[in-house]
């Protein structure tokens, strides 16, 4: 049985990311200063890669990624209709030109409706939503992804004695496995964060 009782793990999305501004004073207002080590710059290993950021809130990756890869595709995803519209109010204000954004359901990212070759698909402090990982991660992802694609799972460690909304590194890594996916790399991440770097096992699920 698929392990769902974490306690950080919400069903569905927050209410208050219906406030987009609430969420960009939260994502967007200082975050170099606690947003380390550099993750984007970490994931990226040429020039004209196509990302999908899952969970792309208020496009605080997705400018980053934009920035860096300007000869690249960006595409981000989220279900948040208030977070759409904040992202494409971003994109006209003219910083964005090589993003897409797509709103998507709870339980689908709708990856086959992309037609594109992933070369990274980013998953940023948006794991811990998924009430189902491995069945999400077996069924909508690992089918519509490359061999190439580098899955990049980044969120908060849990910290004892706080309580943070997410799911440990270990469980991560043991729902990804379960899902087919092996980790292939772990860089070296701030204390109270981690980054886990995924491949498909190519046309193996592993039972659970
Ligand atoms: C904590 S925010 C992180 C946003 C962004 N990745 C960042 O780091 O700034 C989590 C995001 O996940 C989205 N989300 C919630 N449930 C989701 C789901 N089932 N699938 C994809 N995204 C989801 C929310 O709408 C929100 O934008």
């Amino acid at each position: 049985m698929e392990s769902n009782n974490n306690t950080g793990r919400f069903k569905g999305c927050i209410p208050s990311y219906g406030d987009a501004d609430l969420c960009a004073a939260i994502m967007d207002t200082n975050r170099e200063n606690w947003q380390r080590p550099d993750i984007v710059g970490k994931l990226i290993t040429q020039p004209g890669m196509t990302v999908v950021d899952l969970g792309a809130g208020t496009g605080y990756f997705v400018d980053l990624f934009s920035k860096k890869l300007p000869e690249g595709k960006i595409i981000a995803l989220d279900p948040e209709p208030s977070l759409i519209t904040w992202m494409e109010e971003r994109k006209n204000r003219g910083s964005m030109d090589n993003v897409s954004i797509h709103k998507i359901t709870e339980n689908d990212p709708g990856l086959d409706q992309l037609n594109v070759e992933i070369d990274i698909l980013f998953v940023g402090y948006t794991y811990f939503h998924f009430n189902t990982p491995v069945r999400y991660f077996r069924e909508k992802i690992y089918p519509y992804i490359q061999n190439k694609t580098v899955v990049a799972i980044a969120d908060m460690a849990p910290v004892p004695g706080q309580v943070r909304h997410t799911v440990s590194s270990e469980q991560v890594i043991m729902e990804m496995v379960k899902a087919g996916f092996e980790l292939t790399d772990e860089p070296t991440t701030c204390y109270d964060q981690y980054l886990l770097v995924f491949k498909k096992v190519p046309q193996k699920y592993v039972s659970e």
